[in-house]
């Protein structure tokens, strides 16, 4: 079940990643859209794997000092080694945290995946504790795979 909100974001990210001609413009397009669309979305931005590494692209919220992160590190590592998205209602309790901004306080992680090949993932922040609900993971997860698929053809190294 999805809200009117989500639909209509879930609509915008469809008519986006379908029209940019490359991976990359479409990424641009989803941060902006989840970002300027969802009133909880504190901070947006999606990591690409790069080998053991996760490497931030496009983003939108304050700079992050996390601009590479190793797969054993952080919710992020975590979402993409155990490959499934990763809700924490309250990141102050989470010994996993890596922490981007003090005034943060909760987090989902969705991994951008193809079959079982993790090709990054869409990390999102919310300075409102508990911000992301089955909603959202749903929203976030068929954005994912709408990205996957762009991403994919460009990604068969
Ligand atoms: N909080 C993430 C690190 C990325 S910043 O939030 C942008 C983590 O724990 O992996």
């Amino acid at each position: 079940m999805k809200t009117d909100l989500q639909r209509t974001v879930l609509a915008s990210v469809e008519d986006a990643v379908a029209s940019e001609r490359d991976g990359a413009h479409a990424m641009e397009r989803v941060v902006a859209i989840l970002k300027n669309e969802m009133p909880s979305y504190t901070w947006v931005g999606i990591y690409l794997l790069e080998g053991n590494e996760l490497v931030l692209g496009p983003f939108l919220g304050k700079p992050s000092p996390h601009t590479r992160i190793p797969l054993a590190r952080g919710i992020c590592g975590a979402a993409a080694t155990e490959k499934q998205t990763i809700v924490v209602d309250d990141v102050n309790t989470d010994p996993r945290y890596l922490a981007c901004s003090l005034e943060t306080r909760s987090e989902i992680v969705v991994p951008i995946m193809t079959g079982s090949r993790v090709l990054g993932e869409i990390d999102i922040d919310s300075d409102r504790p508990a911000a992301f609900g089955a909603d959202d993971k749903t929203l976030l997860e068929t954005v994912a795979s709408l990205l996957a698929a762009k991403l994919e053809p460009e990604r068969t190294q």
